[in-house]
């Protein structure tokens, strides 16, 4: 009303009218707007786990290591493949520019993209990073692949070289970090790395049931979504179909008990048995990496603080978080089909921010009008 009378200093009926026409609709479609319903603030529902102190970020601005570093560096490994390869450069950049210690990156590509790898990090400004560049030999999983139904793109052997960390870094004794290439990570890293594993543990993963993807009803949660309880060596094991799935996209892993605890046979065990037959991925949730990680892994496993793996931005849903929820996240992950890179993805622009083109332009970025 205000408004109106700075408007027309000169009041007559007709425009108070229209004054009321105009503020009654504002009014109606601000109750109504169901977008800003969803994006209330969710600070109340996560007062534990949110550490202001440590959620500002600067990309682009110069590096100041501000922690207590230790002698060594956080060791962090991604992997991609050429789909891929622009997630990386991008969750590789974010991880770097918000780190407060020194980080030791190891990149699994395959064999046609090192090269190309390479002259994107030497030809930019993460020429600056330490890294080395490995390659997954994909022969460790020929014919352990079997995809019923879900998503063809989750059968490229790169997907399943997570679970050969050791393999890959066999001079490596103590903590790794793994995250996959369709992140951004807005937190500190060395904070991820110094996640508590509890002893006899090999690794540290997000549930599925935790507040922030609980949320997501229609998701699958539970062993019993991914994994075919009817199988006999899967009864055999006595797991309980309702436990709680987690995501294997972010963890923080400890070598040494990894490897005691023989973590990479088992998981191979339960990758040849689903190819003649039915262990997993038959569910709607499909099954890829995460059916035998969960089987070799169950309740065996420590928790990662929620905030460490916020997800679900890949899926085609509407926004479903705040944006000052986002900004508090250590980590968004955009698992599901619908990836930064290739358009329409929510929270895209946070990925712009980090994602360096590709000197050599085979590495193509669409954004929805059109291609940038
Ligand atoms: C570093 O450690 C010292 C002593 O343990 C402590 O007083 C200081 O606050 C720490 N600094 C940071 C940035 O964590
Ligand atoms: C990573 O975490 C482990 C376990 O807490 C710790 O021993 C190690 O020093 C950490 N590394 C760095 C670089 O902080
Ligand atoms: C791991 O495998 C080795 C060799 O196959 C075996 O001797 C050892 O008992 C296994 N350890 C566990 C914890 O399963």
């Amino acid at each position: 009303m205000v408004a109106c009378k700075m408007l027309f200093p000169r009041i007559t009926p007709r425009r108070v009218a229209l004054c009321l026409v105009v503020a009654t609709a504002i009014a109606i479609l601000y109750v109504w707007n169901p977008g800003a319903k969803k994006t209330r603030p969710l600070k109340r529902s996560f007062p534990q786990i949110i550490d202001e102190t440590s959620t500002k970020h600067s990309p682009g601005g110069s590096k100041l290591l501000l922690g207590n570093c230790t002698g060594q560096p956080t060791h962090v490994l991604l992997t991609a493949d050429s789909a891929m390869l622009g997630g990386m450069i991008a969750a590789v950049n974010s991880i770097h520019l918000n780190a407060k210690c020194p980080v030791k990156f190891h990149l699994v590509t395959t064999t046609d993209c090192a090269k190309h790898l390479r002259t994107w990090i030497q030809a930019t400004s993460l020429s600056k990073i330490d890294y080395e560049l490995l390659v997954f030999n994909k022969r460790l999983v020929t014919g352990m692949i079997k995809l019923r139904g879900g998503r063809e793109e989750l059968s490229r052997p790169i997907v399943y070289a997570r679970f050969f960390v050791p393999t890959l870094l066999p001079d490596l004794q103590g903590r790794v970090v793994y995250v996959d290439s369709d992140v951004i990570v807005q937190g500190d890293i060395g904070e991820l790395n110094k996640t508590r594993i509890r002893r006899g543990h090999a690794v540290a993963v997000s549930e599925d049931c935790n507040s922030v993807s609980k949320r997501f009803s229609h998701i699958q949660n539970n062993y019993q979504n991914y994994i075919n309880f009817k199988n006999p060596s899967i009864k055999r094991l006595k797991m309980s179909p309702l436990a709680c799935s987690f995501n294997p996209g972010v963890f923080a892993m400890d070598i040494t008990t990894w490897k005691q605890t023989n973590m990479t046979l088992k998981i191979q065990h339960w990758l040849q048995l689903n190819t003649w037959q039915e262990v997993y991925g038959t569910g709607i949730a499909g099954g890829a990496a995460q059916p035998p990680m969960m089987i070799a892994l169950y309740k065996r496993f420590s928790l990662l603080n929620p905030m460490w793996n916020v997800r679900h931005l890949g899926m085609r849903y509407k926004k479903m978080y705040s944006d000052q929820f986002i900004s508090r996240a250590k980590l968004i992950h955009w698992d599901g089909p619908t990836k930064p890179w290739d358009g329409g993805a929510q929270f895209s622009k946070i990925w712009d921010k980090y994602y360096i083109p590709d000197p050599t332009g085979q590495f193509k970025v669409a954004r929805r009008y059109g291609t940038v």
